[in-house]
């Protein structure tokens, strides 16, 4: 894996944990890692209720590197780990996330769709995910739909200087989103914490694009379907990491390692190589 350097201030990555020092000027940023990163998708959601507590718990179990979450806000503006803009597929709710309060939220069950003995798992807040499982886990936090929610990204920022976990010293964090003005925005907030650029379209993997995500992102992280060896170098060549998902077949896992991705977001963390 190539070396990652980080435009602005910066911190540490996928490395993943190494952290040499935190660098105020254009700058190597870590310690490339030999070990390809395991990051349980939604929690280890291919086992348990996905973005629930129990999936999480499963996660680090499988000695995942990386649980993945979705954060989104409730009407009264409290973030919470959902995936869906709306609570109708993975709750006995419907409706949008959005118009309803946390109260509402948390009385909904979001286990038993996926099997009765999940039944009661809630949906988590933001916050009650950063403190169960900091220092158990890295925590990739996807921010969704950002564009229903105006200032999610002061609201993340805060939740993590509360912490102090804004500092890569203390914990594994990076920030990834499909909406490329809300990283922009994130990595102005929090020049320490890596960001990501999620995307599953083919047209993002220019030579083009990737420069222009050089600006500000630490990783590109594009659906597994896009990824090639000739895309991670071009990626690497820009000082970025690459992490591709969405692993859910066991034959899924050689390419992207032949391919050299620098992680592996999967439904299963199991099927990738152990470390
Ligand atoms: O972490 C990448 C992946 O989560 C992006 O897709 O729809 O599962 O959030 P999605
Ligand atoms: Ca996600």
């Amino acid at each position: 894996m190539n070396d990652m350097i980080k435009k602005t201030a910066v911190a540490s990555i996928l490395s993943m944990g190494i952290i040499s020092s935190i660098y105020t000027t254009t700058t190597l940023a870590y310690e490339p890692s030999d070990q390809v990163q395991t990051v349980a998708h939604r929690g280890a959601a291919g086992y348990a209720p996905e973005n629930t507590m129990a999936a999480f718990h499963k996660g680090v179990e499988m000695k995942a590197d990386y649980i993945e979450i979705d954060v989104q806000e409730t009407k009264d503006g409290e973030l919470v780990v959902i995936h869906d803009v709306t609570l109708d597929r993975t709750t006995n709710g419907t409706g949008y996330v959005k118009n309803h309060t946390l109260q509402e939220i948390r009385q909904l069950d979001a286990g038993s769709y996926f099997g009765e003995e999940f039944a009661g798992e809630k949906v988590p807040t933001f916050e009650e995910v950063l403190d169960e499982f900091r220092g158990k886990s890295g925590i990739l936090i996807e921010l969704k739909a950002t564009y229903y929610y105006p200032g999610i990204e002061e609201k993340v920022a805060a939740a993590l200087k509360e912490r102090n976990m804004h500092l890569p010293a203390h914990d594994k964090i990076i920030i990834q989103s499909f909406e490329f003005d809300s990283m922009q925005r994130m990595d102005k907030l929090l020049p320490q914490v890596p960001v990501g650029v999620l995307t599953s379209r083919a047209t993002d993997l220019s030579e083009a694009k990737l420069s222009e995500f050089a600006a500000y992102a630490e990783f590109v992280n594009p659906s597994r379907t896009l990824v090639n060896s000739s895309i991670v170098d071009e990626v690497h060549e820009r000082h970025m990491g690459i992490m591709a998902w969405t692993v859910r077949k066991q034959e899924e896992v050689q390419p992207l390692l032949d391919a050299g991705v620098d992680g592996i977001i999967t439904d299963y963390p199991d099927y990738t190589p152990r470390h």
